[in-house]
């Protein structure tokens, strides 16, 4: 060894002359060499990324810390009564005082800058849709349903954290708990949803989308199909509106206007109470077994874009729509017969242990075997596509292991699959101020009706569709 190394490798000796630093010499080397390592890999998988953003850094500064602890309690085993033994005075014309000053001051800024760096990628990639949406398995449907919506750009801490610090370490606690609660397998499944863990949409939504733009009248349609693979349309005009308090939007977010109301889960899936207000006006509603005190209220919340848009981000549709919309698509047979009924028997099957992938494929080939055997033999290639399709779009949206079953998430937009705008909108909320008064189920308050189900729907021809 040099003269010269061996003069400034003496510092990290002295410093290290007992175990415990030395441990946390080796871990702090350890870690930086092991984070430069997996640089990139994380992208990859999500426990990669938790090894290298969360426990890394922890090990890193683990070791920071064990370095001085070791020293400090190998001074007091040197010292007399093992009490803390500092030098009376720093003898600075001493070169190896020197020595060691200029090597603690180059090593501390050396650990500052790699612990800044260290630090900052964590809270970046604790942020980032990867780390919420794959390291943390649970979370996996969401994701997934999250990827294919056309708010796949947005982060999710965009809209599940508000802003500032408070609500930072708030989260970060939170996701800490979840993290325990993972690790003891004490977590709900499926996960609950979280209005009141939401932003309000005050800070998420309307800074991309104003509450005053006017959306007007749009047409809103659907292709089905009968069991014969007959061709049928739905078609609206609705009334979304949404300046001077017009239409859908209007009604709800109009400027001066306000929405309360109280409802009996969390999930919002039954309102109990609902008052309106906007200017010196107001009107309040309540359903009978909630005036009566029979039913309990456990959140109160102002209405806004998520009471109805509350899949903005993990839409989980029904089975009949998405199969209809992949028949429209030509990515199911439109042609075969029975097919549609097959597939959304196989669909809402159940496939406990077994793999769904194979589940529904033989499923969807046995049911043709048993009714049409003449197809399942004339078109075994055409089946098995279809089987592939199908168990794709079920893998998508149904989660056994998470307790997420076709329909556990319900989409607010409508009244069809679910009670949706009708969970105020009907007979049971009545007003208390107007005896008889409701809130309003005229259909044509919302939508023009321009066909149900029909076959070669004309008003869709005339609109050039
Ligand atoms: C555009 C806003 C938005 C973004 C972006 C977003 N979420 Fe959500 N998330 C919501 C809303 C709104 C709910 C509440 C759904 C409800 O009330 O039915 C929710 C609910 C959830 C739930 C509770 C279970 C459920 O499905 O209702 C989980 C878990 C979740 N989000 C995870 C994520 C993850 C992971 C990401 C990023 C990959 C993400 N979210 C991105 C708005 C968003
Ligand atoms: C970062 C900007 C951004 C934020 C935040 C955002 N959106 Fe969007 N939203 C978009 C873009 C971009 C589109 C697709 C283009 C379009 O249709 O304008 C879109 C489309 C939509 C659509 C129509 C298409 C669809 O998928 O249904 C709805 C409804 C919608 N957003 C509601 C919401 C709601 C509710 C929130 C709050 C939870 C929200 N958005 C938050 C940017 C945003
Ligand atoms: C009373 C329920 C309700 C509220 C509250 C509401 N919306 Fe909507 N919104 C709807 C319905 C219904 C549609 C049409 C959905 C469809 O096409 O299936 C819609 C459509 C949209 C679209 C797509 C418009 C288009 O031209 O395709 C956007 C964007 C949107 N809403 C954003 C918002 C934002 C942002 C808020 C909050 C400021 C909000 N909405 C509040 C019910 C609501
Ligand atoms: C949380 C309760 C609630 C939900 C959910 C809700 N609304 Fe409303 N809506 C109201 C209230 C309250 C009024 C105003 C009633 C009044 O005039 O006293 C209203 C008014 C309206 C109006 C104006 C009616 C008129 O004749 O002036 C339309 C249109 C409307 N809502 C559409 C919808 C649609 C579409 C949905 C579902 C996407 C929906 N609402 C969901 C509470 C709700
Ligand atoms: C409070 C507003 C409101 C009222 C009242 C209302 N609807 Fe609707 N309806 C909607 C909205 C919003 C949609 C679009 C649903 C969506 O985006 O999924 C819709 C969709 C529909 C559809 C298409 C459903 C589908 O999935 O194919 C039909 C049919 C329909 N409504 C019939 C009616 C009839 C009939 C009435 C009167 C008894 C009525 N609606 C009352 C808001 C309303």
């Amino acid at each position: 060894m040099g003269k010269l190394t061996q003069r400034w490798l003496l510092p990290i000796l002295y410093l290290t002359d007992n175990w415990i630093s030395r441990a946390g010499l080796a871990l702090v080397l350890t870690a930086t060499v092991l984070w430069i390592f997996l640089t990139g890999a994380s992208a990859a998988s999500g426990y990669l990324g938790i090894l290298q953003f969360v426990a890394l850094p922890a090990a890193f500064f683990a070791g920071l810390l064990l370095i001085p602890a070791g020293m400090s309690r190998q001074r007091r085993k040197q010292a007399p009564g093992h009490a803390l033994h500092l030098p009376e005075k720093i003898e600075l014309n001493d070169p190896k005082v020197r020595r060691f000053l200029v090597f603690v001051a180059a090593a501390t800024m050396t650990n500052l800058v790699i612990g800044g760096a260290l630090t900052y990628e964590t809270v970046q990639y604790m942020e980032s849709n990867n780390f919420c949406g794959t390291a943390c398995h649970v979370m996996g449907p969401e994701h997934l349903a999250f990827g294919a919506g056309s708010h796949a750009q947005v982060k999710c801490v965009d809209c599940h954290i508000g802003e500032g610090a408070g609500n930072a370490i708030r989260a970060k606690l939170n996701g800490t708990r979840q993290l325990l609660l993972i690790v003891s397998g004490g977590y709900s499944r499926p996960i609950p949803s979280p209005p009141h863990e939401l932003k309000p949409a005050a800070e998420t939504c309307e800074n991309c989308h104003s509450r005053n733009h006017d959306y007007g009248e749009r047409l809103w349609r659907r292709t089905s199909f009968d069991d014969n693979g007959g061709k049928l349309e739905t078609a609206l005009m609705l009334k979304l509106g949404g300046a001077e308090g017009k239409g859908i939007h209007g009604a709800h977010m109009g400027q001066g206007l306000r929405i309360e109301y109280q409802a009996a889960d969390q999930k919002r899936e039954r309102i109990l109470a609902v008052q309106w207000s906007r200017g010196g006006k107001a009107e309040a509603y309540t359903a009978p077994d909630y005036a009566a005190g029979k039913v309990k209220a456990v959140l109160s919340r102002a209405m806004d874009c998520l009471d109805c848009h509350n899949r903005p981000a993990h839409e989980f549709v029904s089975p009949e729509r998405e199969v209809d919309r992949l028949m429209a698509a030509g990515e199911l047979p439109q042609t075969l017969p029975l097919f549609r009924k097959a597939a959304l028997a196989a669909l809402k099957a159940d496939y406990p242990g077994a793999s769904a992938d194979a589940g529904i494929s033989s499923k969807l080939l046995s049911y043709y075997q048993r009714k049409q055997p003449g197809i399942y033999w004339s078109r075994q290639a055409e089946l098995k596509k279809a089987g592939a399709v199908l168990s794709a779009l079920y893998q998508r949206n149904v989660f056994p292991a998470m307790n997420i079953a076709w329909g556990s998430y319900p989409q607010h937009t409508g009244h069809t699959d679910s009670p949706g705008c009708f969970r105020c909108h009907g007979e049971e909320l009545k007003s208390t101020s107007t005896p008889g008064k409701t809130i309003t189920q005229d259909c044509e308050a919302c939508h023009k009706v321009l066909g149900v189900e029909e076959r070669n729907l004309k008003a869709i021809q005339e609109l050039g569709g």
